[in-house]
């Protein structure tokens, strides 16, 4: 051990800390990032109020009024610091080609030797906080265990939220455990004496989010944001946790799991990829409209499921997290009433406004207060009047501002959301945001129709990744940045289980491709979408149950429009066709655009697509 840098740093842990290996690398990472000190959590919530009030005296969180927001806070970033970075996101491989062409890869060595220095001393002037988490129920045979050792206190209290953290975690680890180990810093060390010049710490011009999937390591440098900083999620929810399931035969995908409960009380199971902040949090907490009496949506998950085939010839699913960290600009009461209604109390909300009297705002609140607000504080810290936001358009909550709250404090939570054995799937949806040419729903045909259909999705970009926004790009399966191997290998892992699963005899859940984001020639959503899009859900449900009789379409079955039930809307059937048409000339151009996809996927590409594509291309053809 290094001792100088050691010197005065009491490395003892909790006597409940039995984890050899545990024990071991928290002794060499705290030689390596140089801590002043060290704080073992235990996950209660005495701890998280103790670290909560530290961040209010470093200025990090604004404590909210307790009259309107109880125990809740405001945290704003630094402007350079406000989404994943996927352009220095890494997956480092042994060989490049099993992160494949979607993926920035480094070889391991090298990746190693730049980020050695980097952390070398990383904490200096910090705490390192050992986080420990469990992604799954505590103890499930499906759950995996990850420890996040970070110089953020952000971090910690975000991961009590996010994630099942804390003492228990050790009990289930053991003397011997498993764990994925998660090192992050914000990569801003201070010098002797020196204090913190800004309330979030992070380095500005170097970030790596790098993980090593035959080691299953994370290492994040520089940014304190979201999935850069919240280990559990991304990185190992997704990322390591995608090449574990490529090896043991089970997927981990970018999906809300939702329940919905039909009159007669018949629950069905629905997992649905879309990419980020295309609408999977608004889905899974989804309010039936009028015309839906005894109708029930409840949550298991609003981001990521990991889904296992069963002995029983059934795919089930688990949500990995305990807390949801949604996007709140654009939520409200009329979008969505149950998110509303979690965040109410015990909120940390991240970029968002702040109004006079102490609470949070972002744009589409005025459609809940019937007006903008007269004045308010923006993410920046800069005034913000109406007035000075029609001049300037500035916005006073970020794009990408977001809220962390645990689960159980949706009012539509599932009772088997905490299930360590999941839940049935009945079908898989996939969606992203486009304006034109992909129809509001279809159900593919076969399973290898659904997993092309996936595998081709494009979303209009947002502001949940860094970079250029609204242009198409391709994201198959709602997974590009997610995706912890080579893209077709993925691919084929899809289309086995298929195999997997008729072997023991059974159906395999529907496939539905969904588009809430067709826009008309006013450039507005045609579709009203959120609890309206339990009119499509609903139709879906009728597939399942031999109930509605669809039409064939060049890429799918489609409702007719009788199929839907329309109570309490107005919907012409001329805006129906609006949302539903299938355009020749844009199909040509999306099929040249999955030419060009398949290019650059070409290593590994499953023939089995590149003929999927050609049968469609001849119905289009045929058109
Ligand atoms: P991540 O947390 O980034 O993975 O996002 P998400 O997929 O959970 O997206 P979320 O539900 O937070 O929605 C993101 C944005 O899409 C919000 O501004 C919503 O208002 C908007 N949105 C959600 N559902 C719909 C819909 O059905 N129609 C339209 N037009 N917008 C929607
Ligand atoms: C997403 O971008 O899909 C998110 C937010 O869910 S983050 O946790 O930052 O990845
Ligand atoms: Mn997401």
């Amino acid at each position: 051990m290094n001792a100088p840098a050691m010197q005065g740093l009491n490395l003892s842990a909790p006597a409940y800390v039995k984890n050899a290996r545990l024990l071991a690398w928290v002794a060499d990472m705290a030689a390596l990032c140089k801590p002043d000190s060290i704080v073992w959590c235990d996950g209660s919530k005495e701890e998280y109020d103790r670290l909560c009030e530290q961040l209010v005296q470093a200025g990090t969180f604004k404590k909210l009024n307790p009259a309107k927001r109880p125990g809740s806070f405001l945290a704003c970033s630094d402007p350079s610091d406000v989404a994943r970075v996927e352009d220095r996101t890494y997956i480092c491989s042994a060989a490049k080609e099993d992160a494949g062409p979607t993926n920035n890869w480094m070889e391991p060595a090298q990746m190693r030797a730049t980020l050695q220095p980097l952390f070398d001393g990383c904490m200096r002037g910090r705490t390192m906080y050992v986080v420990p988490f469990s992604m799954g129920p505590l103890g499930s045979h499906i759950a995996h265990i990850g420890v996040e050792l970070t110089d953020s206190a952000y971090v910690a209290v975000n991961q009590r939220l996010m994630t099942r953290m804390g003492k228990a975690v050790y009990d289930v680890l053991g003397v011997d455990g498993e764990f994925v180990p998660c090192m992050h810093t914000v990569g801003a060390p201070l010098a002797a004496g020196e204090k913190d010049q800004t309330s979030w710490p992070c380095n500005p011009t170097t970030k790596y989010i790098v993980h090593y999937p035959e080691t299953r390591e994370i290492w994040s440098y520089g940014s304190g944001y979201g999935g850069n900083a919240l280990l559990g999620k991304k990185c190992l929810a997704l990322r390591i946790a995608s090449t574990m399931g490529r090896d043991q035969g089970w997927l981990a995908e970018h999906m809300l799991i939702l329940g919905v409960t039909n009159p007669q009380g018949k629950k069905y199971h629905v997992a649905a990829a879309f990419p980020s902040a295309c609408g999977k949090t608004n889905f899974s907490m989804l309010v039936p409209p009028e015309g839906f009496e005894g109708w029930k949506v409840t949550t298991i998950g609003d981001d990521i499921a990991w889904i296992k085939p069963h002995a029983d010839g059934k795919m089930y699913a688990i949500n990995p997290e305990a807390g949801y960290f949604g996007v709140a600009p654009g939520t409200n009461t009329l979008t969505n009433p149950n998110c509303m209604a979690s965040l109410n109390k015990d909120v940390i909300f991240t970029n968002v406004a702040l109004t006079d009297d102490g609470d949070v705002w972002w744009e589409g609140m005025e459609k809940d207060q019937g007006k903008m607000p007269d004045h308010l504080i923006d993410w920046q810290g800069k005034d913000w009047t109406p007035q000075i936001a029609k001049e300037t358009g500035a916005k006073a909550a970020h794009p990408n501002a977001r809220f962390t709250v645990a689960a159980t404090n949706n009012p539509a939570l599932d009772a088997q959301w905490d299930d360590a054995n999941g839940v049935a799937i009945d079908a898989f949806i996939f969606g992203g945001r486009r304006s034109t040419t992909v129809p509001l729903v279809t159900e593919a045909r076969t399973w290898m129709e659904g997993v092309y259909m996936a595998a081709t999705m494009g979303s209009e970009t947002t502001a949940a990744a860094f970079g250029a926004q609204g242009v198409v790009r391709r994201d198959p399966f709602a997974m590009l940045p997610f995706c912890g191997y080579n893209m077709s290998d993925y691919f084929q892992h899809w289309l086995d289980m298929e195999h997997k699963l008729e072997e023991s005899g059974h159906q395999l859940p529907k496939i539905f491709c969904v588009n809430w984001f067709r826009k008309g020639d006013d450039g507005k959503f045609v579709w009203p979408g959120y609890g309206d899009n339990m009119r499509v859900l609903k139709w879906m449900i009728d597939r399942i149950e031999g109930q509605a009789m669809g039409q064939e379409t060049m890429i799918g079955i489609a409702p007719q429009y009788s199929e839907l039930n329309w109570t309490g809307l107005s919907f012409t059937p001329e805006q129906f066709k609006t949302v539903t048409s299938i355009d020749k000339a844009a199909w040509e151009e999306e099929f040249k655009s999955h030419d060009a996809h398949f290019e650059l996927l070409s290593y590994h590409m499953p023939q089995e697509l590149i003929d999927t594509k050609a049968a469609l291309e001849q119905r289009l053809a045929a058109l």
